[in-house]
């Protein structure tokens, strides 16, 4: 099934709560939660206080993007927070491999992003230990970017990679998802999008309903 997660780093945070709710009343499936340290990207956005509040507004699943250096340190913070899939950058992450298992001895789903210039080979032997890969379709720190048009070329890369192995992991896409190119991210073989600015900008419950209608008349990768 495909889904939409928006990121709330575009939403208005002196009314976090009543935004959330326009999102779960449009039909969202994820909350996508940006968290960044100021050192892996250049901004500082929010992190565990936030997020352990905002868990009893929702019934959303908390899906935590970690643009954090070494994020496996804070993992277990996370999920005590309320976090439900934790994705971390595989260049942020000395050990990869180490940080992929301990959050999934967390009990949680894990996730690896890349950065848009970051090659798919980085992916070759942690694929298969993963539940989701994030592609960057724009490059981490700030919502509002414009979508990098050669991502779409790396997502048919990476799904055809996936069924030549047999799996059904979710590519997630984040960065410059609008209206405009959710399809053929679709069709390219995305199965979350993520949208900041397209959701938030305007008529937050009307947006989410279109980019949900329209993900329900696409016909996904399979
Ligand atoms: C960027 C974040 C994104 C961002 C997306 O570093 O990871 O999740 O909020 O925002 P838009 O959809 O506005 O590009
Ligand atoms: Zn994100």
């Amino acid at each position: 099934m495909l889904k939409l997660a928006p990121s709330l780093l575009a939403a208005d945070f002196s009314r976090l709560n009543e935004d959330i709710r326009r999102i779960e009343e449009g039909g969202a499936h994820y909350l996508h939660l940006d968290v960044m340290d100021g050192a892996f990207v250049p901004s500082i956005s929010f992190g565990t206080p936030v997020i352990g509040k905002l868990r009893s507004c929702t019934k959303l699943k908390f899906d935590v993007h970690m643009m954090v250096e070494e994020p496996a340190r804070f993992a277990g913070d996370y999920v005590e927070a309320g976090a439900e899939l934790i994705t971390v950058h595989a260049e942020a992450c000395r050990h990869l491999d180490r940080a992929v298992r301990q959050i999934r001895s967390l009990g949680v789903q894990v996730g690896v992003a890349l950065n848009p210039a970051t090659s798919l080979s980085a992916l070759d032997y942690i694929l298969n230990e993963v539940d989701m890969i994030l592609l960057m379709s724009v490059n981490p720190g700030f919502g509002g970017q414009t979508y990098i048009p050669y991502v779409t070329e790396k997502i048919k890369l990476l799904r055809s990679c996936l069924n030549e192995r047999g799996l059904s992991t979710d590519i997630q896409v984040d960065g410059g998802v609008t209206l405009a190119n959710a399809g053929e991210l679709v069709r390219a073989g995305a199965t979350v999008l993520v949208a900041g600015s397209a959701i938030f900008k305007g008529d937050i419950r009307e947006n989410t309903r279109a980019f949900v209608e329209l993900l329900e008349g696409c016909e996904p990768w399979i």
